[in-house]
């Protein structure tokens, strides 16, 4: 099973940005953890990383997916997350599973962060375990495959 896990805007500022909230781990260091992390789990095959600033961009990796072989998507859509009805028609286009994946405990945060308009175009949502939030999605995946 290959998964695509999908970072949007500002998520390449981790590291830099904000760090009481997103810790002080780079992009690059959370995607080498998961990427081993990967290794241990049977049933993910490969793991292929995206990230954009840009709502569009977002759209075409959500699209292109089924094409790419992706079997799940793991979205972190950043800001995106609160306001973006294209990004949740474009979850909504496709027949893969899409996992709603968040660094911070949303619900912890201010209150326009309280809403997500992808979360119920989503299977579920993980928000609030850092880099692991990721690491729980995917290994959601991983069960998911022998459950089937
Ligand atoms: C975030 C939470 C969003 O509210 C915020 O805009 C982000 C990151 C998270 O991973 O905690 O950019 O998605």
């Amino acid at each position: 099973m290959k998964i695509l896990i999908i970072n949007g805007p500002n998520l390449n500022m981790l590291g830099k940005r904000e760090p009481e909230h997103y810790g002080k781990e780079t992009l690059e260091d959370i995607n080498k953890e998961i990427k081993e992390k990967a290794k241990s789990l049977k049933n993910i095959r490969d793991v292929d990383f995206a990230q954009s600033n840009s709502e569009g961009e977002i759209i075409d990796f959500i699209q292109d997916a089924k094409i790419n072989g992706v079997s799940g998507i793991i979205l972190n859509a950043g800001a995106f997350t609160h306001y973006s009805y294209a990004i949740r028609d474009a979850v909504k286009s496709i027949d893969i599973p899409v996992i709603e994946t968040h660094l911070s405990n949303l619900y912890r945060r201010e209150e326009f962060r309280h809403k997500s308009v992808l979360a119920d175009a989503c299977e579920g949502q993980i928000s609030g375990f850092g880099k692991y939030s990721y690491i729980l999605a995917l290994q959601y995946f991983d069960m998911l495959n022998i459950y089937l």
